[in-house]
């Protein structure tokens, strides 16, 4: 019954083939599967019983295409029968679970009832997963809008193709290619480098503040040079587990937030038009290097990241869009409290010289964040925001998220498990006695710990 459950809540991947699902490896569901309707239903363990059962659905003509039994948890005495059945037989069924229930005295438990109500969104099990995010990007690097600075460039259109190539040719434990940057580009590079530098020790967040010299020492960061994206993930992953893979556009809300929940950033690789270097309507390497990067060696921050990944997987549309209105206030545009002052640590301020002064000014409107209420506030993407989010902390928001997370209507608690670098599905005790065992193992190793600093 457990693999059946599996099926019925099964996590839809185009592809359709065998495919790994945290440590397991399971068949997917086919279509036809999928418009099955599937119940369990428990009968008193006596001669006849399940003949009896049975006979409800010959008498409304219901054929079985499935069936399983085991002795019932709940009640020694009772028998469980696991049943699959078309879907076309929905209203017969209903008569059915009626005549176990009053005439036999059966308790019926559904499980599913049609495949719009059972239908879970695709999403990655595996990191490996992510290299299907590649070519589904709502933008392709080269083409840009009509009111993009380098629209009228076809030198700088030529460059951006170069670079969303590398993106779209990127797989999965492969070296981030190095790009090396024109004249022009460092130049780029340096001009915002050089201005932010001189924002960050008084409206950046400290965990920024603390970041941002060892990226100096380690990555490259420097006014004359633009840092590799493979240097930078190097660093990042041996901080908190974070790395980077190149984007060639724009993700969805979906694709995007996936990857975090596998510490993983898409991070874009070419730079803003040299035009006008303090504006880009578009994430570019200043902005994920500058603004992403430094918190995404902070632990705390890597978790808060991570968890709104996680909720994301599987979730219905609707949840999808007020998670990534959460993103938006906290990762992009969030600012937190720092003992008695308030400061930045969201990356689109962090990366713009004129909101990163703004937002700490008494012009905007500030308020407590509040997922609940956060995720439904209507923002402006290309103009500096009317209203922040103050965290308390990270470690605060982090277990609002976790607590807002919790009400996504999802039939199944997902973790990922970074042995695997996969999400488990805690759906079926084995994964909950796996789960249980980890942590029970770490809790041995606090309390020695403990007892030994005693
Ligand atoms: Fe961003």
């Amino acid at each position: 019954i457990q693999q059946s459950l599996h099926f019925t809540k099964g996590n839809k991947d185009p592809g359709g083939e065998v495919k790994r699902r945290g440590s397991m490896y399971l068949e997917e569901e086919t279509s036809k599967k999928s418009e099955m309707i599937t119940c369990i239903f428990s009968l008193k363990e006596e001669v006849g019983a399940l003949a009896r059962g049975l006979r409800l659905f010959e008498e409304k003509g219901i054929n079985l295409t499935h069936i399983e039994s085991r002795p019932s948890r709940m009640n020694k005495e009772q028998f469980e029968f696991f049943i699959s059945v078309d879907a076309s037989c929905s209203q017969a069924l209903d008569e059915v679970i009626d005549g176990l229930r009053t005439q036999i005295s059966g308790h019926v438990h559904e499980l599913s009832r049609n495949k719009q109500k059972d239908t879970v969104p695709w999403f990655p099990n595996d990191i490996q997963d992510l290299d299907r995010f590649a070519n589904q990007i709502l933008s392709y690097g080269s083409e840009l809008e009509s009111d993009h600075p380098g629209f009228t460039d076809t030198v700088y259109r030529a460059r951006r193709k170069e670079f969303a190539d590398i993106a779209y040719n990127y797989r999965h434990g492969q070296i981030i290619p190095r790009v090396e940057y024109t004249e022009a580009e460092k130049l780029t590079w340096g001009t915002v480098f050089k201005e932010l530098k001189t924002l960050y020790p008084t409206h950046a967040c400290h965990e920024h503040n603390r970041v941002f010299p060892l990226l100096e020492k380690y990555c490259g960061y420097r006014q004359d040079n633009v840092p590799q994206l493979e240097d930078v993930s190097r660093f990042l992953q041996s901080c908190t587990g974070f790395r980077l893979r190149p984007v060639a556009g724009l993700l969805s809300s979906r694709d995007f937030l996936a990857g975090l929940a596998f510490r993983v950033f898409h991070s874009t690789q070419y730079i803003r038009h040299g035009s006008e270097p303090t504006y880009t309507p578009e994430p570019d390497i200043c902005h994920e290097l500058l603004g992403h990067v430094p918190l995404y060696a902070d632990s705390s921050f890597a978790q808060f990241s991570q968890e709104i990944g996680l909720a994301s997987l599987g979730a219905p549309d609707e949840f999808i869009e007020k998670l990534a209105t959460v993103y938006w206030f906290t990762v992009e545009f969030g600012l937190c409290k720092q003992g008695s002052e308030i400061k930045a640590y969201g990356a689109g301020l962090l990366s713009s010289f004129g909101e990163l002064q703004y937002c700490l000014s008494d012009k905007p409107k500030i308020l407590p964040f509040d997922p609940a209420k956060t995720s439904l506030q209507k923002y402006p993407i290309t103009e500096f925001q009317p209203v922040y989010f103050v965290a308390e902390s990270f470690e605060d928001a982090k277990e609002r998220v976790r607590k807002f997370a919790s009400t996504i209507p999802r039939p199944f608690t997902v973790r990922y498990n970074p042995y695997t670098s996969s999400i488990e599905v805690l759906d079926n005790t084995q994964q909950l006695k796996n789960l249980a065992d980890s942590i029970n193992s770490e809790v041995g190793k606090l309390c020695e710990a403990l007892r030994k600093l005693d």
